[in-house]
């Protein structure tokens, strides 16, 4: 196991280059399978999700070249079957964007039930059946393994979600860039990493228009062909580094990012009392004077984002005053905030609402990370609080941070990762 080991206290310096955005990447990557030729894709955060996603395609038969640190060719043209039913599929939640890719190149998908973060509640993927069932398939779940079957070929049609999701935006999206006709997906989810895979599709040749708003018409074409595509920079690793500051105190500047995408958090921190200044493809972020409390709601972009709730969260435990945070998009996403009380943070939380009492300052402790952001939180809990804090459950956070231990310490953060060997089992199963 590995754990890492915070002294905080102290405030952050210099700058920091943030990486390519891991939520676009876990849905370029199976949207590879659906060109023909080889796809250069660059700018690939060195993360665990993608590594894990790369290894199943890999499995599937693709060849895969690595070029350089951050860029890759993947050649699909050898995958012949519509099947892909590993046990690793469970490790990630992007795995259910082989559903899409599958079922828009063969018209048929055989692929073994997502995992991915757990953060208490449920992760449905209903909406994603609607839309494909909508095109002509049909989907059950069979000994944990989804199939998606066409006659032939996706059909164009018109998608009406329920729900905002991310996940079922971009299935259908991958489904119907090679589908029969035109679909036309209504109450569409807009976040920067959707517009970015409609760029990375139509840089191959699909035909989408309006990826960014809710409202996307894609017109399906014959085949996609191999190009390059770089992919855009991680708007929530941005994010996670501007919280840290603001937590920690400092200035530094957050390079590699497009302002725009991170307006939502930037304006959020300014009410907050810290000095965020746009540039052109970095952000200046500096916090010298107490934090001031604020509220929010997390809701799907242009909102602010539930993938930064948790570490905002985090910051505002230390702010001056009672700040309310609502969880609008997941049912259960405060499970963090336990492992916060034994930092000395003073937080109620009832149902989706979080009433977070500011304290002067936050101690160190042994905590757990549970899920990805939630591990993010607590190293901004560490870099913030006074003494030793230990954090386990790191597997979590390299799921999708790359280098946050480098990267941090390049700042003047006291943070190191520790291996430490497991304890022997009497029996090889999970306890409890
Ligand atoms: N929902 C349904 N039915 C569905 C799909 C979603 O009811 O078929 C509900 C969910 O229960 C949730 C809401 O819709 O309440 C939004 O879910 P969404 O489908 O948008 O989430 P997702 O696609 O599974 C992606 C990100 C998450 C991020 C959410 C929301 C990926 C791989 N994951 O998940 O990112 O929280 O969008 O923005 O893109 C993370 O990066 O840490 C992470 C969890």
């Amino acid at each position: 196991m590995t754990k890492y080991v915070i002294n905080g206290g102290n405030p952050l310096y210099g700058e920091v280059e943030i990486s390519g955005a891991k939520n676009a990447a876990v849905a370029i990557i199976p949207a590879a399978l659906m060109v023909e030729g080889v796809c250069r894709i660059e700018n690939l955060p060195n993360i665990s999700d993608v590594s894990t996603l790369l290894s199943i395609l890999k499995e599937m038969g693709a060849d895969i070249r690595v070029v350089n640190k951050r860029t890759i060719d993947i050649d699909c043209s050898r995958v012949r079957a519509p099947r892909a039913t590993f046990d690793r599929m469970q490790r990630i939640r992007a795995s259910y964007y082989l559903i899409g890719a599958l079922l828009g190149r063969f018209g048929s998908a055989y692929v073994a039930m997502p995992g991915g973060c757990n953060f208490g509640g449920v992760r449905p993927i209903d909406q994603h059946v609607k839309g494909f069932t909508a095109m002509g398939a049909s989907v059950s779940v069979k000994n944990g393994i989804v199939q998606a079957v066409t006659g032939d070929k996706l059909r164009g049609a018109t998608v009406y979600f329920d729900v905002v999701s991310v996940g079922a935006t971009i299935n259908i999206m991958l489904g119907a860039a090679l589908a029969e006709g035109s679909t036309y997906i209504e109450n569409a989810a807009r976040e920067p990493h959707i517009v970015d895979l409609a760029n990375f599709l139509n840089s191959m040749g699909a035909d989408i228009r309006g990826a960014g708003t809710n409202a996307i018409r894609i017109r399906g074409v014959r085949r996609l062909n191999g190009g390059f595509y770089s992919i855009i920079p991680d708007q929530i690793e941005a994010g996670t580094y501007m919280a840290a500051v603001a937590g920690a105190g400092g200035r530094v500047v957050i390079k590699e990012v497009i302002p725009k995408h991170l307006e939502c958090i930037s304006s959020k921190l300014r009410e907050m009392g810290v000095t965020v200044v746009d540039l052109e493809d970095s952000v200046i972020v500096q916090r010298t004077d107490p934090l001031l409390r604020t509220h929010l709601k997390t809701m799907p972009y242009p909102g602010f984002p539930t993938d930064m709730q948790p570490q905002i969260s985090t910051v505002l435990c230390i702010a001056e005053g009672t700040s309310i945070v609502t969880e609008g998009v997941w049912d259960n996403r405060f499970k963090y905030v336990d492992e916060l009380t034994k930092m000395g943070s003073s937080i109620r939380v009832t149902e989706r609402t979080a009433i977070i009492e500011g304290v002067p300052y936050l101690t160190g402790a042994p905590i757990k990370a549970g899920d990805l952001r939630a591990g993010a939180a607590l190293v901004i809990a560490g870099l913030c609080a006074r003494g030793e804090t230990e954090i386990e459950g790191v597997s979590y956070i390299e799921r999708g941070y790359e280098k946050m231990v480098d990267k941090l310490s390049a700042l003047g953060a006291e943070i190191k990762s520790i291996y430490v060997p497991d304890e022997p089992q009497l029996e090889e199963k999970e306890i409890g």
